[in-house]
């Protein structure tokens, strides 16, 4: 008769120094697998008298479980142990710094927005948005512009094929100017917002492209005057070129919508074939706007007795320019990466008016 202690003693060291869940797999199948050692014993019981088989099926049966047990006990061993070593050695070390070779990088245009939301967000403007194809009445008649005036005209607007049905063209934008206008048309003043977005105007040098990007502010309430307007522009003026005492001007100008209307302008030096900001005799124009006009706040549902507010806009991709040193506008839209390798920011490099807005 076998020993079945030994068998038993036999086959748990042999678990307990099994190594990996393969050599478990043999003794398994070694002992328990089709012909192993324990199943044959089972097997030979049917040859035994039914007084042995009541002393030995018991002892069997229980050799059977433990060793059974054993096994998968170190199984679930060794497989805890692989995955604690695999977890180990592939762990990701999340306080690495990013890889530098990065591929992808911010347009300036984009970077600029960026600061110019940060700078208007801390003032306390709201962003809001309108479409790029944009109706006659929105982009031009709701703006006081007289029916026959030459912007509406082909020179410089896209116009879309009219409609069969209507005969109506619709435009691209050629300003965000008409945000103003859907603004007041779906919001009650007080009104405090600005309009990032695309433009399109018919012209092609080395500072103008067919598409650009302007950003539209607007403010209207019951007492609002020209004297908000020029802080709000200086403050922003301030913030967005890092220097303390603007030195700016407000220069005379004409637009439809706005009344009075100004350009304004930053003292600059031209010396050199550099500009420089803030000092010198010149002077660079960087923006328009102006007192909302009456004909505009009524073309939106406002009575101009009871409302007024101002407006500005501004090109982005040239302020960009001019911040980042972009000598040329044309390569700003050709995207190619290694115009954008030299003049693009890293994703990282989020603007946030805590630290910094350049
Ligand atoms: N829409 C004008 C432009 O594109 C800029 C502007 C906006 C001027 C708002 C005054 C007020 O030139």
């Amino acid at each position: 008769m076998i020993d079945l202690a030994q068998l038993e003693l036999d086959l748990i060291n042999a678990i307990g120094s099994a190594e990996t869940a393969t050599a478990v797999e043999d003794i398994r199948v070694a002992a328990l697998g089709k012909s192993g050692s324990i199943s044959g014993l089972l097997k030979g019981m049917g040859a035994l008298s039914p007084d042995e088989r009541r002393e030995q099926g018991p002892k069997i049966n229980g050799l059977r479980d433990r060793v059974g047990s054993a096994l998968a006990a170190r199984k679930a061993e060794l497989e805890a142990a692989e995955l604690e070593a695999r977890l180990q050695a592939e762990r990701v070390d999340l306080s690495l710094p990013a890889r530098p070779r990065r591929r992808g990088s911010v347009h300036p245009t984009m970077q600029v927005m960026d600061e110019m939301v940060a700078i208007f967000a801390e003032m306390g403007f709201a962003v809001a948005e309108g479409p790029d194809i944009e109706d006659d009445f929105h982009n031009f008649t709701a703006l006081n512009f007289p029916p026959k005036h030459p912007a509406r005209e082909m020179h410089d607007t896209f116009f879309l094929k009219p409609n069969p049905q209507t005969g109506e063209r619709k435009v691209l934008r050629t300003h965000t100017s008409p945000v103003q206008v859907r603004t007041m048309q779906s919001q009650e003043p007080p009104i405090r917002i600005i309009a990032p977005g695309r433009t399109f105007r018919k012209d092609s040098d080395a500072t103008h492209t067919p598409m650009f990007h302007q950003i539209e502010g607007l403010v209207i309430d019951r007492d609002i005057h020209m004297g908000h307007l020029k802080w709000v522009l200086e403050t922003f003026v301030a913030r967005f070129f890092e220097i303390d005492d603007v030195q700016a001007r407000f220069r005379p100008h004409h637009f439809p919508f706005t009344e009075p209307s100004a350009e304004m302008d930053i003292r600059c030096d031209r010396s050199g074939g550099k500009l420089t900001l803030n000092t010198g005799d010149d002077w660079l124009e960087i923006l328009g706007c102006g007192m909302v006009h009456p004909n505009v706040l009524r073309a939106c549902g406002l009575d101009p007795d009871e409302w007024q507010g101002f407006a500005f806009g501004m090109g982005v991709d040239r302020l960009a320019m001019l911040k980042y040193g972009v000598p040329d506008l044309r390569p700003m839209f050709e995207a190619d990466v290694r115009w954008l390798a030299h003049y693009g920011f890293s994703a990282y490099a989020a603007p946030n008016p805590a630290s910094g807005l350049s």
